[in-house]
């Protein structure tokens, strides 16, 4: 596949190894020059190229960009880019970060917002998964600790394709229903970042809460912000399985809150 990706950060650059080592054309863009991309190009041979040069003939458009960099996308960057291509939305809504975005906060679903602004359907996927877990935590297909990945969208024919390429990459997926669903893999939810299996994924997206969700988004941000910028990745999703109520037997868990209780304490 010909596989354009805007941002070129923890996600994006994740994204494109994986495709690069499964032979896949990866073209890759920033906010700024694509010379500001040779290393990463260097290393996985992705295609940096500028954002206008980015959409046209890709099989597949992925936006891994903070949300309010969205409204800033050119409008012409999608000409080009063919109807049956689908455009996968990665993005998560923090006010901390993103400042505050009316429609979101008035109870609009975030890829619902992205959408609108692009004029394209996207589907919602990558987004519940910490970048150092889709970086490392692969497996092949039957594997017991096999995580399992959602994808909401409205495109049945589409999401079945990229469920494909998400088994190429060592994950399994769920379709998870179209996109007025996918406020069940939002921030705040259980089935934000506990690297689920498949069997397990389900019942976190049945119990999330859609009145909650914001208000737990917003005090794990706040203690995320309090972190050094070292505390180790896998020790939140740790938090996070925890806060999901799994593995409240496990002292890996409980040693996640002590360092948790450890780095806040030295902030
Ligand atoms: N980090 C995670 O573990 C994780 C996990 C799941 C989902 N997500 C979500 O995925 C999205 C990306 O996260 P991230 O952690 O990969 O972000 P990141 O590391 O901060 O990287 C952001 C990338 O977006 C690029 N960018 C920003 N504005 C742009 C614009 N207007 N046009 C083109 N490129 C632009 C940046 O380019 P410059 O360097 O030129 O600014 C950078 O390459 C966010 O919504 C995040 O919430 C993150």
């Amino acid at each position: 596949m010909k596989i354009g990706i805007v941002g070129a950060g923890n996600i994006g650059s994740a994204l494109a190894r994986h495709f690069r080592e499964r032979q896949h054309t990866v073209l890759i863009a920033n906010s700024r020059s694509p010379e500001t991309l040779s290393a990463l190009a260097h290393a996985t041979g992705a295609m940096p190229v500028a954002l206008s040069d980015m959409a046209r003939g890709v099989d597949l458009l992925i936006i891994a960009i903070p949300m309010k960099s969205v409204p800033l996308l050119p409008k012409e960057f999608l000409d080009g880019l063919p109807a049956t291509s689908p455009i996968l939305d990665t993005g998560n809504y923090y006010p901390l970060r993103d400042g505050r975005i009316a429609a979101i906060d008035k109870g609009m679903i975030e890829s619902e917002w992205v959408a609108s602004l692009l004029g394209r359907p996207v589907l919602k996927v990558f987004n519940n998964i910490v970048a150092d877990s889709l970086l490392r935590k692969g497996l092949p297909r039957g594997s017991k600790h096999r995580i399992a990945l959602p994808i909401s969208g409205d495109d049945a024919t589409a999401k079945r394709r990229v469920i494909a390429l998400i088994d190429e990459i060592g994950f399994d997926a769920l379709d998870a229903g179209p996109l007025a669903e996918s406020w069940r893999q939002q921030p705040g939810t259980p089935a934000y970042c506990p690297d689920p299996t498949l069997s397990q994924l389900p019942g976190l997206l049945q119990r999330a809460q859609r009145d909650k969700s914001p208000a737990n988004r917003d005090r794990a941000a706040q203690l995320m912000a309090k972190l050094p910028a070292d505390f180790p990745p896998q020790n939140l999703v740790r938090l996070s399985r925890l806060s999901a109520g799994m593995d409240l037997w496990k002292p890996q868990s409980w040693r996640a809150v002590l360092s948790l209780g450890f780095a806040l304490l030295r902030s």
